[in-house]
């Protein structure tokens, strides 16, 4: 186990799927947005904007894989509730895409953004309370370890060279 997510971790930008992986990496997003805001707060905005630029990458890894393989692994599970709350959850992850571009286009114009992180982290928050309290419980007691990396290893083949490694 160690060995998958050494050879599909950071490196390839793609982590090994596990119970309990994806909400650890949450856990590590929120952390990672909170480093950001002190570098705003700090008016470290180069290095922020550099923290942030890694960030973007992981948040887009970790959605694609919401994405492509939880949704609707979810969808399947209940398809007769589910169907709204995964609409609202890819509105949710269109919405921080968004956020996250402007984010970057303000600090690219040196400014700090710290309101529109603030904006950021509030949805993502709210987000990430509805995947743990709904979508996570289903996917975690429903797919096996195996299975999830069996599909985490398909998608690193077809996404292979499409992002760079995760900072
Ligand atoms: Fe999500």
């Amino acid at each position: 186990m160690s060995e998958s997510k050494t050879s599909m971790g950071a490196d390839r930008g793609f982590p090994a799927l596990e119970h309990g992986h994806l909400c650890a990496e949450k856990d590590r997003l929120g952390s990672r947005c909170q480093s950001i805001r002190q570098l705003l707060s700090h008016g470290e905005l180069r290095e922020a904007s550099k923290s942030l630029a890694r960030f973007e990458v992981s948040m887009a890894r970790h959605m694609r894989i919401e994405e492509e393989i939880l949704f609707p692994k979810f969808s399947d599970a209940a398809p007769q509730t589910a169907q709204l709350l995964v609409e609202e959850l890819r509105r949710d992850h269109e919405a921080l895409r968004g956020l996250l571009e402007s984010l970057a286009a303000t600090l690219e114009r040196g400014c700090s953004a710290l309101e529109e992180l603030d904006r950021f982290a509030g949805l993502l928050n709210a987000h990430e309370a509805k995947e743990e309290m709904y979508v996570y419980p289903t996917i975690f007691h429903l797919v096996q370890p195996s299975e999830m990396a069996r599909i985490a290893s398909r998608l690193l083949r077809t996404s292979a060279g499409s992002e760079p490694g995760a900072g």
